[in-house]
């Protein structure tokens, strides 16, 4: 729920449509502003076809008046809804979610769309738009558009430009409307730059309330991030040309509270060398204090961030100015362009014909140009630096899985990151925006103390509640990372003369010699026989690539027997090959030991997941 509501509040969305005279709602679940921005887009859209449309956000809404579209003359709602993790609802789309699985609410003349937004690298893809759409019809509403999905493993934004290219002729038709033809670039926000406002009144940072980095309360959460003072920074590899750290945050003190196996959100930092490099490119005093104001006052978000605050604090806390931008901002640069040249070349690449699709994906997606580099690479570019702030995406949070268990000590979180850094086809270093800044925040050099903004995000991913049950757990890479907090915990249960079951640990990485990370730890936990087993995969150390479903399926007889007794098995890691690979060896474990055809291996693993004695922590 939002932190504060005016008095004025009205959850009728109803009500604020007919107050301002709209027929379109544009409804979004999102987790990391995606969903939010194409809601943005579809609503803008509306002005071209005649219609008025509005953004809203579920959580805020009264979902019940739903069935009161029907009072609005070509009343249509549009849902761009993404999933999240292991198919479940963002959060802000959770009690939605809810409601519209026990509701028995009738929809009866409701017209709506729904997109939505997933990764097909994960198992249950868009199942949340999928759901929606078939739900509301389930409930008597009537589909003006077929569903659509956008892959984020892919290219999200042609997938949605595509399908709003049939859209909109769609809803013409339905409603028997006409495209007017305008392409509407409208302000969303007006800009008032100050000359004397006092500090205390500038935002420097903080996510949601002012001076809030300097009067910490709890609760902390995503809008009320805690400021903890980094501990430990160092190196866990021991050769290679990669790097991954080991970080301990200091919670004494801030009541946080976790559990092993859940995530630590980082707010990071970008890159002040950047953030001046885009300053002196647009020509612009980064430290001039500004605040944007949305024109539409019937707005729930009335600032694209918190502020009044600097240039520079916008584009160093707030924006996203490493993401490939997308179609919708380089079409407003395009009005910038004073070559002719460039002009074209943006309008082209933001057209929705195979061409332009094929242009944007090879000039921005696979050379990951950011808005740096399309601003060096066409020169003639004059946009205000206003309007780049209002067009640019959100810097979002990263999340960590937590390395460590409060068991074993409840005043740190420690996390365990890879470095990114990579090179792009234009010869340019990216380098990744959390971990960089990460890499930098050294605890407590001649006193100075690097404070980190974090938040936990409490996960499904735990022990068994039964401690004497066998665990199996599977983590190569930096998936090691929770099954360090689950060893922690395991042993500091059997200190504690608790029965603890088996536990077997799969790890795998390039070299023993490199990236064989915690190999001590490792070791004394073989010692002190906390870890039953410790299968090792070097991938590199040999001819042959060795993986930790090749191990697996060594074993295969053990794993069987181990879930049989109901054991546990976790998985940690990349999403994209690894998750997948061991998902189809537990497969034919299942079918080969159980003796089971593939449909019934197949349920035999849904039963599993269901009773959460398989579960996965993955990323791409
Ligand atoms: P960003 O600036 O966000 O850049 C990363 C992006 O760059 C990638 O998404 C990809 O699009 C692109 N990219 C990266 N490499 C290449 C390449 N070679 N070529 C082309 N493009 C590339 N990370 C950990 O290290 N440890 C963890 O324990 C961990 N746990 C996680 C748990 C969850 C639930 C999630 C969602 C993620 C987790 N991550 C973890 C990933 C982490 O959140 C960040 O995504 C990661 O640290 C990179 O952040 P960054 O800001 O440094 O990079
Ligand atoms: P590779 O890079 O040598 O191919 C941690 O990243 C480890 O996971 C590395 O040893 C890496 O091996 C390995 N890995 C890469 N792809 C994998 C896959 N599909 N399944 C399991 N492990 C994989």
């Amino acid at each position: 729920a939002p932190l504060s509501r005016s008095a004025s509040y009205d959850p009728s969305f109803i009500n604020k449509m007919k107050n301002s005279n709209r027929n379109v709602v544009v409804f979004y679940g999102s987790q990391t502003g995606t969903g939010e921005e194409f809601a943005g887009r579809l609503a803008k859209d509306c002005a071209g076809y005649g219609m008025k449309g509005m953004v809203a956000d579920p959580e805020e809404c009264e979902m019940e008046d739903l069935s009161r579209l029907t009072e609005i003359d070509n009343g249509l709602a549009i849902f761009c809804m993404a999933t999240y993790g292991e198919g479940d609802p963002t959060d802000n789309a959770q009690e939605f979610y809810e409601w519209l699985q026990t509701g028995d609410v009738e929809l009866n003349g409701v017209k709506f769309a729904v997109f939505g937004l997933g990764n097909k690298t994960y198992e249950h893809f868009n199942a949340m738009g999928k759901y929606v759409d078939k739900r509301l019809e389930e409930l008597g509403a009537e589909r003006v558009f077929e569903v659509g999905s956008g892959d984020d493993d892919g290219n999200i934004e042609e997938d949605f430009v595509t399908w709003r290219e049939k859209f909109w002729p769609a809803v013409c038709e339905h409603f028997g409307v006409e495209a007017t033809g305008d392409q509407v670039n409208v302000r969303q926000y007006t800009l008032t730059e100050h000359d004397d406002l006092p500090a205390e009144k500038v935002f420097r940072g903080e996510i949601a309330r002012l001076r809030s980095f300097d009067n910490q309360r709890p609760p902390y959460d995503a809008k009320n991030p805690y400021l903890a003072a980094v501990k430990v920074n160092r190196e866990l590899h021991k050769g290679g040309d990669r790097s991954c750290m080991h970080i301990e945050f200091d919670i004494s003190g801030s009541k946080i509270r976790y559990e092993a196996g859940d995530h630590v959100a980082v707010y990071p930092m970008n890159d002040p060398d950047s953030v001046k490099a885009i300053g002196k490119r647009l020509g612009v005093d980064l430290d001039k204090i500004i605040t944007l104001t949305n024109v539409d006052e019937e707005a729930s978000k009335k600032h694209p961030f918190p502020n009044p605050c600097s240039y520079r604090t916008a584009l160093l806390h707030y924006m996203d100015i490493t993401s490939c931008p997308r179609t919708h901002i380089l079409r407003e640069l395009a009005e910038y362009a004073e070559d002719e040249k460039d002009k074209e070349f943006l309008l082209k690449l933001t057209s929705a014909t195979p061409e332009g699709k094929s242009l944007y994906n090879e000039w921005i997606i696979k050379s990951h140009r950011t808005i740096l580099h399309i601003l060096e690479d066409l020169p003639s570019i004059a946009a205000p630096i206003d309007h780049i702030c209002e067009l640019l995406p959100r810097l979002q949070a990263r999340y960590y899985s937590i390395s460590s268990s409060p068991k074993q000590d409840p005043t740190s979180i420690h996390i365990t990151a890879v470095l990114v850094e990579y090179e792009t086809k234009t010869n340019r270093t990216i380098k990744g925006v959390a971990t960089n800044w990460l890499a930098l925040m050294k605890p407590a050099e001649n006193g100075a103390v690097h404070r980190v903004p974090i938040y936990v995000r409490k996960s499904q991913f735990r022990l068994p509640f039964k401690t004497a049950l066998p665990v199996i757990m599977i983590g190569p890479g930096t998936g090691l990372a929770p099954f360090r907090g689950f060893l922690q915990e395991r042993h500091y249960l059997k200190t504690e003369g608790k029965p603890v079951g088996d536990t077997i640990l799969y790890f795998g990485c390039r070299k023993s010699a490199e990236d064989y990370i915690y190999e001590d730890e490792l070791a004394e936990y073989m010692k002190n026989q906390t870890l039953t087993k410790l299968h090792l995969a070097f991938s590199r150390d040999q001819e042959k690539k060795v993986y930790v479903q090749h191990l697996l399926n060594q074993n295969k007889e053990e794993t069987w027997k181990l879930l049989e007794a109901g054991g546990h098995l976790y998985v940690c890691g990349d999403a994209r090959n690894m998750a997948r690979d061991v998902h189809d060896t537990l497969m034919n474990i299942i079918q080969e030991c159980g003796g089971l055809d593939s449909s019934r291996a197949a349920d035999y693993i849904k039963k599993l997941q269901n009773k959460g004695r398989y579960s996965c922590d993955v990323w791409s």
